[in-house]
Formats: structure tokens, sequence, C-alpha cells
């Protein structure tokens, strides 16, 4: 017997696995895809608006204070939503880092592209470098959409960054409808999120929203090697309380001043999306709503640029992590 004739079953077998899981892998897609979205989940825990009904909250915030740094000030403040009183139906908050020029570019171009209804601003902190700062500038003077921040742009100071765009909206946009906060390595289908609001929420708003890809019982980690690494003495429980994935969440626009008031108050953690998402939407009483299979998976990402937007159903983010090839790729298959 030769090598070639001891391998052949072997390799069938290969096949036939590789067969029957990507079968699988495609059925539990459908079925996920057909589970329920935000809107029709049971005994939902926010309500809509109506032409009659509002939702007014009260902003009690010290301006020039973001947490505990006492002379807070914004480099850059733009004012894009004051030509819509009446309030622009979605404000997008991306949070970017000061070199992440290219990002921000495509993000102008694709997704983020101002229409009537929506504008996109981004949340950078200094970047203490001359020429870095130089371009920002410029930038900001350009688009007119850069929001920054008096703080170090660092890693573990995207609390300051998060709470720096809440409270950017309170102050500078306080009647948009929606708030989405998201980063700038993500797609956004901007149409179909647009419909979404308008059509399955609703144009008028809603109260007590927050809805994301919900992390439940997470783990604090630990490990030195992890990049989320916590110590016992900046966390001490084991667990996180339930929290939203940080790169997309939308926020009811009575949610933000409520949520900005305890950011303020609550003793600094770095986690962004845990600290704000988790503990200070705790503290408000807002429960977190899965959007469950409006966030595409990886397979989904592949039947999508491979067979078009038909083979997917209709979803609101890609997945996170993006590189700006990907993000162009994506965004060039989303009909529009
Ligand atoms: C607003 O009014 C609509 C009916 O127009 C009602 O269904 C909804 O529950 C109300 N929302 C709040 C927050 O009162
Ligand atoms: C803010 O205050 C801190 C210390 O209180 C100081 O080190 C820093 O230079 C001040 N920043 C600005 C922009 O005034
Ligand atoms: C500032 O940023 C530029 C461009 O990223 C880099 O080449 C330079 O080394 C930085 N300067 C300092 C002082 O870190
Ligand atoms: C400022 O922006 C303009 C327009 O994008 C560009 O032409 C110019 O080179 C920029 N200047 C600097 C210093 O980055
Ligand atoms: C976060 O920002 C503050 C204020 O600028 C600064 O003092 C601190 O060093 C920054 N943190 C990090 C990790 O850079």
């Amino acid at each position: 017997m030769t090598e070639y004739q001891r391998d052949k079953p072997d390799m069938l077998t290969l096949h036939k696995l590789l067969i029957c899981i990507v079968g699988l892998m495609f059925l539990y897609d459908y079925y996920n895809t057909k589970a329920p979205v935000v809107v029709r989940v049971k005994n939902p825990k926010f309500s809509l608006l109506g032409p009659y009904n509002t939702s007014e909250y009260l902003l009690d915030d010290v301006y020039d204070q973001l947490i505990d740094i006492k002379n807070f000030t914004f480099k850059t403040n733009p004012h894009p939503c004051m030509e819509y009183p009446a309030g622009l139906l979605l404000v997008i908050i991306v949070s970017s880092k000061p070199s992440n020029y290219k990002n921000r570019m495509v993000i102008r171009n694709t997704w983020g592209r101002s229409v009537d209804s929506t504008k996109v601003v981004f949340l950078l902190g200094d970047p203490y470098n001359e020429s870095i700062s130089q371009k920002i500038q410029n930038e900001s003077l350009v688009y007119g959409d850069v929001v920054q921040g008096n703080f170090a742009d660092a890693y573990r100071n995207m609390t300051y960054k998060h709470v720096m765009g809440l409270k950017w909206v309170a102050h500078r946009c306080p009647n948009a409808k929606y708030v989405l906060k998201t980063d700038d390595d993500i797609v956004v289908n901007s149409y179909e999120l647009r419909r979404f609001l308008v059509k399955e929420l609703s144009p008028w708003g809603a109260k007590g929203l927050i809805t994301c890809q919900v992390l439940e019982h997470a783990e604090v980690q630990r490990s030195q090697r992890s990049k989320w690494r916590v110590s016992p003495i900046e966390y001490a429980a084991p667990y996180y309380p339930t929290y939203c994935a940080g790169w997309a969440i939308l926020y009811s626009r009575d949610v933000v001043p409520q949520l900005l008031t305890v950011a303020q108050r609550l003793p600094y953690f770095w986690i962004d999306d845990v600290h704000i998402t988790g503990a200070c939407a705790q503290q408000i009483g807002v429960a977190r709503t899965p959007l469950s299979t409006l966030i595409l998976n990886q397979l989904r990402v592949s039947l999508l640029t491979k067979l078009g937007p038909k083979s997917v159903g209709p979803f609101i983010f890609g997945p996170p992590d993006l590189s700006i090839d990907k993000i162009k790729k994506i965004w060039n298959a989303i009909p529009q």
C-alpha cells in the first residue's frame, strides 16, 4: 500500500466533516437571524415616545469638571446640532485615537457621511504631540466634527473620553432623539439604522433605552498577559455587572444626562463600557436590551461580501476591530 492510498479515505472524511460543519454553521446562523430583534423582545424595559409625550430630564452637570479632572475644558467644541432646534434623529459619537486620521476619513466618506437627520463627531483626548495636535486642529477647522478634551489620550483614559461624549451631547446636542456611541474601527449600516429608529422604534424617540451586545456575568481579567487586566484593588468583585460591549451602544436621549450625572460622581474606573453601561446604568435603573442579530458576526460578514446583502438579512453593525480595508469592503456590500 502506498502512502497515497492510505491517505485518501482520511481526506474524504475530512471533506465530509467540513461540509457538515459549514452546513451546521449555516443552519445555526439561519435560526439566529430569525430570532426576535430588539423591538420584539417580550416585556420591553423601555418605552417608545409618540408625538404628544416627551422625556425631559434636567441637566445637572458641572461643565468644567470631568469626573476627577477639575479643570476640564474642550479644546475643540463644535455644535453641529444648533441648526436643528427640533432635534436631530441621531447623533453618533465615535471614540477615536488622535493618530487615526485615516479611520476618521474613511468614516466621513462612508457610513458617517453627513445627512440631515444624523451628525457624527469624533471624541479625542490630547495626544501631547505637537505635530499630531497641529493636524487635529486643522482637521477640526476643515470638518468641524472633532470633540477634543484636555486630558491625555491614553488607553486607561477611555472612560474620560466616553463621559466627555455624554457631556458634549448633554450640553451641545440635547435634543437628538437617539445617541450612538461607537469606535473608529466599526461599520455602521447607517441606512438600516435610520430605518430601524424610525420604523421599528419611534421617530419621536424612546425612553429608558440602552441597546447593544449585552454581556452577562463576564469575569474580571486578572492575568498579567491580558490587555484588560484589572487588579483586585481597581475592581474587587470577580465578575462585572451586566454591561454593553462598548463598540456599539445606542442610548435614548433621556438616558444621557442621567448617566452623565452618575458617572461624574462615581470613582473612576478605566474600562468605559463596564463602568458606564454596567455600574452607572445599574444606578439609574435602565435595563440593557440586546440587539442580537442586528450585529453581524464573522460568518455573516463572509456571506455578505461573497453572496450579497440578501444572504444575511437586516443588520446595523459589523463586528468590532475592523481594518480600514474591511470597513470599506463591508460598506460597499451594503445596498444604499
Ligand atoms: C407615549 O405615548 C404613547 C402613545 O402615544 C404610549 O404608547 C407610550 O407608552 C408613551 N410613552 C411614555 C414614555 O409615556
Ligand atoms: C489641571 O490641573 C492639574 C492639577 O490640578 C494641572 O497639573 C494641569 O496642568 C491643569 N491643566 C490645565 C489645562 O490647566
Ligand atoms: C509625534 O507623532 C509623530 C507622528 O506619529 C511621531 O513621528 C513623533 O515621533 C511623535 N513625537 C513625539 C515627541 O512623540
Ligand atoms: C490641513 O487640511 C487641508 C485640507 O485637508 C490640507 O490641504 C492641508 O495640507 C492640511 N494642513 C496640515 C498642516 O495638515
Ligand atoms: C489620563 O489623563 C489625565 C489628565 O490629563 C492624566 O493626568 C493621566 O496621566 C492620564 N492617564 C494616563 C494613563 O495617561
